[in-house]
């Protein structure tokens, strides 16, 4: 596809291998490949410590130098001119969801690489370092909180916080991390940062469907998250009347419609997601005692938000009332909606047209670690389409001239903010 290939003659150098980006990127998904052609690598399992194994090995052969921090962050370095300048980083994150895809977070650490392989290639000095981080735990689908390590970095949760997190099995984060190997001797913040561009697909149908090339990130919808307890009492299903039950599931139902009805009542941006549920004791004679159940409510408008989450609660106490059940629900984690900086928005813009790929501004959908780097450096991101809008499911996909073009923009707003050293190596 030549669509979003620049003129003939177009001479905007340098540019990345898309090729290469592309390989990498194939090679990379084959860590946890799953049978429909997606990634399964939740965090700081094996394959998580696989795929660090591998993008670490290509990071140092790129001549980086790495560092790994308190909760397992990475952090890959190519040193600049002046000793003293902070650095201009890229990255996101390499776990998936359960059932993901080959690019959410693999395609902006893998550009980060391909920007390193690029100036390399080049024997391009730059005046500031460079580098790419690799964030830990981004999905949040194993530990709570979502972006748990960008966030421990920002100083949004404290380490212990984050460390004695459990997933389902009731294994701690920092049990999960010493298993992999990756609790590193650096420092969980405090890094002096130029700034932070992340390369992402959109996640959403927006750029495919009016076919623009590059989405010139402004900002993301603010988020919460919610573990939901429903406590009834396990009875047998055959003598037990209907009329006395305490069925912990039908409150959990109920939920879940009144989730999916707030969410549409606060069209077109509010969004609200039930996609977790452990049933108690889980077996088809017993009505259910306990339900365990997520929620994720997401809004643009942090006063439209704090509404959604005041309806959320009164829905629960309702159908509590209503069907003689006890519900806990508590928050677990949330964040405002995020606007990025103006100048590295201005930036992503500037590499977007000097390359002459379509472009349009727009907001995330979905979470990313830039929201919580956006809170200790200036931030964008730079959103590719992927087909059909498709994302968090294995058929996720995108287009290598897309992929190419991300990361060509990737690489011109590094560059703007590291600048050229006038000496080469
Ligand atoms: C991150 O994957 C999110 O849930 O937005
Ligand atoms: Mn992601
Ligand atoms: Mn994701």
């Amino acid at each position: 596809m030549s669509t979003v290939s620049p003129p003939r003659g177009t001479s905007l150098a340098p540019r990345i291998d898309g090729e290469r980006l592309w390989g990498s990127l194939m090679e990379l998904a084959a860590i946890g490949a799953t049978a429909k052609g997606g990634v399964s690598r939740l965090a700081l399992t094996d394959l998580d410590r696989q795929a660090r194994d591998r993008v670490i090995g290509w990071l140092r052969e790129a001549g980086c130098a790495i560092e790994i921090d308190g909760v397992g962050n990475i952090f890959a370095t190519r040193a600049g001119r002046d000793p003293h300048a902070p650095v201009v980083l890229t990255g996101s994150h390499i776990d998936t969801q359960p059932s993901g895809g080959k690019f959410d977070g693999n395609y902006g650490v893998l550009a980060g690489l391909e920007v390193i392989r690029t100036l390399n290639d080049a024997k391009i000095a730059t005046r500031k370092p460079v580098g790419v981080a690799i964030w830990t735990n981004e999905e949040g689908s194993r530990f709570v909180p979502v972006m748990g390590g960008s966030g421990a970095f920002a100083g949004v949760f404290p380490v212990e916080k984050i460390l004695a997190e459990r997933d389902v099995e009731g294994v701690t984060f920092g049990d999960a991390l010493d298993a992999i190997g990756y609790r590193g001797a650096a420092p969980v913040g405090g890094r002096a940062l130029d700034g932070y561009f992340e390369a992402h697909i959109e996640q959403g149908p927006i750029l495919e469907s009016e076919a623009k090339t590059i989405g010139l990130v402004t900002g993301t919808l603010g988020l919460r998250w919610y573990d939901c307890v429903w406590t009834g009492e396990d009875a047998h299903a055959g003598p037990t009347p209907m009329e006395s039950r305490h069925d912990a599931l039908q409150g959990a139902a109920r939920f879940v419609e009144a989730v999916n009805a707030l969410a549409l009542r606060f069209a077109p941006d509010g969004r609200g997601t039930v996609g977790f549920m452990q049933v108690k004791p889980n077996s088809r004679n017993v009505v259910p005692g306990t339900v365990r159940m997520s929620v994720d409510l997401r809004h643009p408008d942090d006063a439209k938000l704090a509404a959604m989450d005041g309806e959320l609660s009164a829905a629960a106490r309702a159908i509590a009332s209503d069907l003689r059940l006890e519900c806990e629900l508590k928050q677990v984690a949330q964040f405002a909606a995020c606007r990025f900086d103006a100048a590295c928005v201005s930036q992503v813009r500037a590499a977007a047209n000097a390359f002459g790929y379509s472009s349009r501004e727009i907001v995330s959908g979905a979470g990313h670690d830039a929201v919580y780097v956006a809170r200790v450096a200036p931030t964008s991101m730079v959103f590719i389409p992927c087909t059909g809008g498709i994302s968090h499911n294995e058929l996720e996909d995108a287009l290598p001239d897309h992929v190419e073009a991300g990361a060509n923009v990737l690489l011109h707003a590094m560059l703007a903010r590291a600048g050229i050293a006038a000496d080469r190596p």
